[in-house]
């Protein structure tokens, strides 16, 4: 195992100059875009992990699986999906155009900014720290770490510059897809993408999810066999954007990204497998990551797509 890891870590530094860490999140400019880690924890609970693998990166995006996760489990599939779709789209994460192209104006699915929005809305809790803080705390549950914490420069930083996903927003809201205190739900969704994660971290997070919900190292039900059925077949056809048609193609695992830098993938009754490599493409997923990931995915057999 640590040979193939240490095998696809260099894979992936070779082409991390390709990549360039975010910027549009004036705090996300300062990580180094060397960095890169990889970690893999078995359904028996054996972690094995490679590189920079003391670093941490906020998950951004891959806090919508523990949103979405939270909003099945509590409401349900039927009343989650009659408020989001479940199809891809060729669009950016943050595209604003076929909100207002497709009627019913709907998010596509949960996954987009869009989509992870409207599912924060519906959530019954009254404010945005209850509501962040359910996130937290399945995002601690997911990863078994119960000292997992928001780093507050980054969600601050998200706040203070995040016009387009404000603009997505009260557009949502202006066509009845959502309804509630916009700035409030906008609050929780800031503060759960700036939820600070290490690699080993994400790998346990992905082994939860490939176990049908029970956490390979704590043994908790953290989330029903079906809740995450659903969630890996979002993974797999929506969990990269525009990107998860070539990392099916290439890694063939049901991933999740974000632009923080991390990637999350979950094997089936085999084992969880994350990134972490805050150099991206231009649809805002790691390269060295994917890079990584695809050879990994080759030399273990990891491919069920
Ligand atoms: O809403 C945003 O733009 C970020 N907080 C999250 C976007 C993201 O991670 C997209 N993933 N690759």
């Amino acid at each position: 195992m640590l040979q193939a890891m240490n095998e696809a870590l260099a894979r992936g530094k070779k082409v991390l100059h390709l990549g360039q860490v975010a910027t549009y999140i004036p705090e996300l400019g300062k990580a180094d875009p060397n960095t890169l880690a990889i970690a893999t924890c078995t359904l028996d609970g054996k972690i094995s992990q490679v590189g920079d693998v003391d670093k941490k990166a906020t998950i951004q995006s891959i806090s919508k699986i523990a949103s979405l996760g939270l909003a099945i489990s509590e409401l349900g599939e039927e009343k989650v999906f009659s408020k989001v779709g479940v199809d891809p789209t060729a669009d950016p994460f943050n595209s604003i155009m076929r909100l207002e192209m497709r009627k019913p104006h709907r998010p596509q699915n949960p996954l987009i900014n869009a989509g992870a929005i409207v599912v924060l809305s519906i959530l019954p809790y009254h404010d945005s720290n209850s509501r962040f803080l359910a996130v937290l705390n399945l995002v601690r549950k997911l990863c078994g770490n119960e000292k997992i914490e928001a780093n507050e420069q980054v969600y601050l930083s998200e706040k203070a510059t995040s016009d387009r996903n404000r603009s997505l927003a009260y557009f949502l809201r202006s066509v009845g897809a959502m309804e509630g205190d916009i700035e409030d739900i906008l609050d929780s969704y800031f503060h759960q993408c700036g939820i600070e994660c290490s690699v080993k971290d994400l790998a346990v997070m992905g082994a939860t999810l490939a176990n049908d919900g029970i956490n390979p190292i704590t043994n908790e039900k953290v989330l029903s066999p079906r809740v995450c059925v659903l969630i890996r077949a979002l993974m797999a056809t929506c969990g990269l954007y525009d990107g998860s048609g070539e990392f099916a193609v290439r890694v063939g695992i049901p991933a999740k990204s974000g632009v923080g830098g991390g990637i999350v993938g979950a094997v089936p009754g085999k084992m969880g497998v994350a990134t972490l490599g805050p150099a991206l493409d231009d649809k805002g997923n790691s390269v060295g990551g994917i890079e990584a990931m695809e050879y990994l995915s080759e030399k273990l057999k990891l491919r069920v797509l």
